[in-house]
């Protein structure tokens, strides 16, 4: 095989695979390199998204959910389930399965697609006539374009390590190996509500330290504090304002020292820790200073609004550069990044990025918040309409929530959709298309929705914008 490739993709997360997959359907010819190896030393291409991020987690929410369901919610229905036991060395085996076989589909599609794929770790060696030197074990590729896709890494709090038995990353966090009976959680962000989650049903007593004097100061306001109501109600403890002052492990327990939010030091004990501060760009091993590729003060490799580095056709996409931290932002710039390679105008809609967090009740938004709109001085409407009157949302048993549009004063142009209720993974999709074609309120209004369905909560929001709802 040819060590000549027109693009050399660095990393198989969301963000590289896809863009390699893009790339090769356009008629390059493509290489894409990874490291990540599995439990028996082999690839396993997917990245974090695959390896420890979004696909087990969601595995391990879709299990401690189905037993929260069995423990508190099935005797609703008339089910009763005596002796109810959680085997947790078989939910983790399930959950490494289920990322296998991603695994193994993303190697599939590598082969389908005529893609050449390196396991190892590819550096920077240089750049000649014929492009970049991207080194990888003992063989030296040559690219036109290189695709920089290395991702990102848990942010540890300073001086104090994951050791990933007392002290988790998200790594550690989504293989504790039996239920901690008091589980320490450091940032109320997405990480520590799903974890926290994923523990808290199973039976950890859960407590969540956040900076921050509120709960997920992203999301529009009133969807914050309900979910504040909501996890309150389960039981999860949650201390805002907090400042951590010290980690402290013995044998088998952590000590967190902390100051509250009036200033006062206190401590938490617990079994495990999970860390969840927010992540850092990984360029670990990538050599940039060879060939003199920018970084900024950061770590993070500085692009322009196309992806494009400081280096003629070196392209960095996904974690390792600006922008929310999640794969389906990565996975649209892969694919710009190849059509932009192509000649083509590759598109990415920062505004039309969905955000969704895996929690019960659920959470969704899209486009701008009240509070954002109202600091941009822009005249706006809203309106919102909860899932307690909705038919399919009693029959679940699942009434939490509401879903809340928020639209412009004069043309009713959709600004921003913001969920929290069951399944609203799923409802944030049409919020999305309506806003990328650019809808008004009153055109989701007056489109006809299944009966009885969760999506007519979506519909009802968009009539209460004009204050008729049918429902209420
Ligand atoms: P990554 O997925 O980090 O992939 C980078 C890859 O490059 C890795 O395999 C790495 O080993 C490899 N690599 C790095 N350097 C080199 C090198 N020099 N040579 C070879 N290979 C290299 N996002 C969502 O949208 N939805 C979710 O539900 C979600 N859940 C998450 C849950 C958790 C617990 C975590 C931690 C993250 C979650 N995310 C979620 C975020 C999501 O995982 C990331 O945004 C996404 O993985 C970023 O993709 P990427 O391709 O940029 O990088
Ligand atoms: P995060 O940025 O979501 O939240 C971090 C939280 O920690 C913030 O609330 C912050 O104020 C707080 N914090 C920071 N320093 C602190 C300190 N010293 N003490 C106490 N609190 C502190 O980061 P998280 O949860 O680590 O996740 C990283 C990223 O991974 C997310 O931002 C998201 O992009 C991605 N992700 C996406 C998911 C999804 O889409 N469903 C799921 C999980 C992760």
């Amino acid at each position: 095989m040819s060590k000549a490739f027109d693009v050399v993709v660095i990393g198989a997360g969301p963000g590289g695979y896809i863009g390699a997959i893009r790339a090769a359907q356009l008629g390059f010819s493509v290489a894409c390199i990874d490291d990540w190896k599995n439990a028996k030393g082999g690839p396993a291409p997917g990245g974090t998204c695959t390896n420890i991020g979004c696909i087990p987690s969601k595995a391990l929410l879709q299990s401690s959910e189905n037993y929260e369901h069995a423990a508190r919610h099935f005797k609703d229905h008339g089910i009763e389930v005596k002796d109810l036991t959680m085997d947790v060395t078989q939910m983790l085996a399930r959950k490494s399965k289920v990322v296998a076989q991603n695994n193994d589909g993303i190697l599939y599609l590598f082969k389908k697609n005529k893609i050449a794929f390196f396991h190892g770790r590819g550096s920077f060696a240089g750049q000649g006539d014929g492009g970049y030197q991207i080194k990888v074990n003992d063989e030296t590729l040559t690219a036109k374009h290189v695709i920089v896709a290395t991702g990102s890494n848990p942010r540890a709090l300073p001086g104090v390590a994951f050791d990933e038995k007392l002290v988790l990353s998200n790594d550690g966090a989504l293989a504790i190996p039996e239920v901690p009976k008091r589980l320490g959680v450091v940032g109320a962000g997405v990480i520590g509500l799903e974890m926290g989650s994923v523990w808290r049903r199973l039976g950890a007593e859960v407590t969540v330290l956040e900076a921050l004097p509120t709960l997920l100061g992203a999301a529009d306001e009133s969807i914050a504090k309900e979910a504040q109501k909501a996890f309150t109600r389960q039981g999860l403890k949650m201390h805002f304002g907090v400042n951590i002052t010290g980690v402290k492990t013995a044998k088998n327990a952590v000590t967190v020292e902390y100051t509250d939010n009036a200033g006062a030091a206190q401590t938490l004990a617990c079994d495990k820790l999970i860390v969840s501060i927010g992540r850092v760009p990984n360029t670990a091993g990538l050599a940039p200073e060879v060939v003199g590729l920018q970084l900024d003060e950061r770590g993070f490799v500085v692009v322009d609004d196309e992806c494009r580095t400081n280096l003629p056709n070196v392209w960095a996409i996904g974690d390792v550069v600006r922008g929310p931290m999640l794969a389906h932002r990565a996975e649209e710039e892969g694919v710009a990044v190849a059509e932009r390679i192509a000649g083509q105008h590759g598109h990415v809609n920062f505004n039309t990025i969905p955000w969704v967090i895996y929690t019960s009740p659920e959470i969704a938004w899209v486009g701008r918040t009240e509070q954002q709109l109202k600091s941009e001085g822009r005249a706006y409407k809203s309106g919102s309409f909860p899932f307690s009157a909705n038919g399919r949302a009693r029959a679940l048993g699942d009434t939490t929530g509401l879903v809340k549009f928020l639209a412009d004063a004069k043309t009713d142009e959709i600004l921003g959709v913001h969920m929290i209720g069951p399944l609203v993974s799923e409802l944030i999709a049409e919020a999305v298309v309506a806003m990328e074609f650019r809808a008004s309120s009153e055109d989701i209004a007056r489109i006809c929705h299944a009966h009885p369905s969760l999506s007519e909560v979506t519909r009802e929001a968009a009539l209460a914008v004009e204050k008729r709802t049918l429902n209420l």
